[in-house]
Order: structure tokens, then C-alpha cells, then sequence
């Protein structure tokens, strides 16, 4: 299972790239906006700046719901870098402009995905990755993992190659479940994936062998 980072924020893109675990970055308009970057130009730089710290691929939404603006953007963006992967959010023009990227060799990934029947318009389109939103079905007081097993089912019945990117993870269990149900890649702020390493056993088992090795010192 891949490891994304879910922020725009250059130093904790940085942090978790240096635990050596991060495979890709997703950003969307919100997280942007709370980095502060404003602007064309300063947008499309933050995403070159990105890519120059990650390896893997790094998510970039269009703004426009159209689909001659989403074409527009999307070829914008992927003109970027190599890295880059244009988030579409799922409507009618998003899929067909999904499909369109898809045929011309154009990373995708399509986002804002709450039920199995957009994850198969996705997948059908050609999406790269396909995100199903947990946190915020849990917001709503519904199932977020039953999609995610849902989703994982029906494109390993009909060999859909679209990568599920379980996005708006909020904690550990999160992931652990998202693990446990077969998606691809988790995308995620920081403090779920340092929370992972956390455990008060691991804590009290470390101070007792260095108090331990103290006394061979
Ligand atoms: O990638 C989508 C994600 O950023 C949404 O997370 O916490 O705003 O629901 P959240």
C-alpha cells in the first residue's frame, strides 16, 4: 500500500518524505488556501516545488467544472512536471474529461467519490486513482469503509486497473482499516502517519531496556 501526504504544506511534505515511507502528495483548493498561496503563477510553482521534494505522484485540481476548462487546466498542469496527476472531481464533465486525459496518456485522479457507482464511472473512464472520501461519510454518520471494500471488490472482479486512494483519512485506524480492506494508496495529513508509531507499550519497553543498558555502561 502506498503512502500519500494530504497537504500543500512544504514542511511537513518535507518531514514525512525524510521517515522515507511517502510514495506521492495530494493537494487540493482547500489545503491550498491554507498554505496561502494565491495566485496562478505562485499555485502553479507551489506544485513544481512539490515535485522537487517527492518522488511519486502529486495530485492537482482543476478548478474549472466544464469540460473545455477542465481539459484546459488538466493539460496545464500535466505540462508541469512528470509528476503530476490531474484531480477531477466527479460530475458528468469530469468523466468525460477523465476519459479524455485517459486516452491522451494523462494521469488522473478522480476525487470527491462517496458511493461504488461513481467509483465505477471512474474506473470505466480510465482513472489513474479513484478517491473515496472516508472522513467525511463519517461526518454523516455512514459506513466510510464498507465503500472502501465495496470499491476494492468490484474492480478486482472486473480487473479495473484504477488505483483506490482512500483520501480524507482523519486517524490510525483509518489507515489500518484502509490496510485491512486492500486499497492502494492512503492519502493522509500528517499526524495519522506519525501517530501509527505510537503505542504506550513500545514507550515503556524502550525507557526499561535503556535504563537496562545503563548498567553495562
Ligand atoms: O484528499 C481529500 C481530503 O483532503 C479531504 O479531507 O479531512 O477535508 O475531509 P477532509
Amino acid at each position: 500500500m502506498k503512502f500519500f501526504i494530504d497537504t500543500a504544506n512544504l514542511d511537513q511534505i518535507r518531514e514525512a518524505n525524510d521517515l522515507g515511507i511517502l510514495d506521492g502528495v495530494t493537494t487540493n483548493p482547500s489545503l491550498m488556501a491554507k498554505e496561502g498561496i494565491k495566485g496562478q503563477e505562485s499555485i502553479l510553482k507551489h506544485y513544481v516545488d512539490i515535485c522537487n521534494i517527492v518522488e511519486g505522484d502529486v495530485s492537482a485540481e482543476v478548478i474549472a467544472t466544464d469540460f473545455e476548462g477542465i481539459v484546459r487546466e488538466g493539460e496545464a498542469l500535466a505540462a508541469l512536471h512528470p509528476q503530476i496527476v490531474v484531480k477531477v472531481p466527479m460530475i458528468k464533465d469530469g468523466v468525460k474529461a477523465i476519459k479524455y486525459f485517459s486516452n491522451k496518456g494523462i494521469k488522473t485522479n478522480c476525487t470527491l467519490v462517496f458511493s461504488p457507482g461513481q467509483a465505477i464511472l471512474a474506473a470505466k473512464a480510465g482513472a489513474t486513482y479513484v478517491s473515496p472520501f472516508l472522513g467525511r461519510l463519517d461526518d454523516i454518520s455512514t459506513d466510510s469503509l464498507t465503500l472502501i471494500h465495496q470499491i476494492v471488490n468490484i474492480y478486482s472482479i472486473h480487473g479495473f486497473e484504477t488505483q483506490v486512494l482512500a483520501a480524507s483519512i482523519r486517524h490510525a485506524m483509518h489507515i489500518v482499516a484502509c490496510a485491512e480492506a486492500g486499497a492502494d494508496v492512503v492519502t493522509c495529513p500528517l499526524e495519522p502517519i506519525l501517530s501509527l508509531l505510537k503505542h504506550p507499550l513500545t514507550d515503556i519497553g524502550l525507557e526499561k531496556f535503556l535504563a537496562d543498558a545503563k548498567k553495562f555502561m
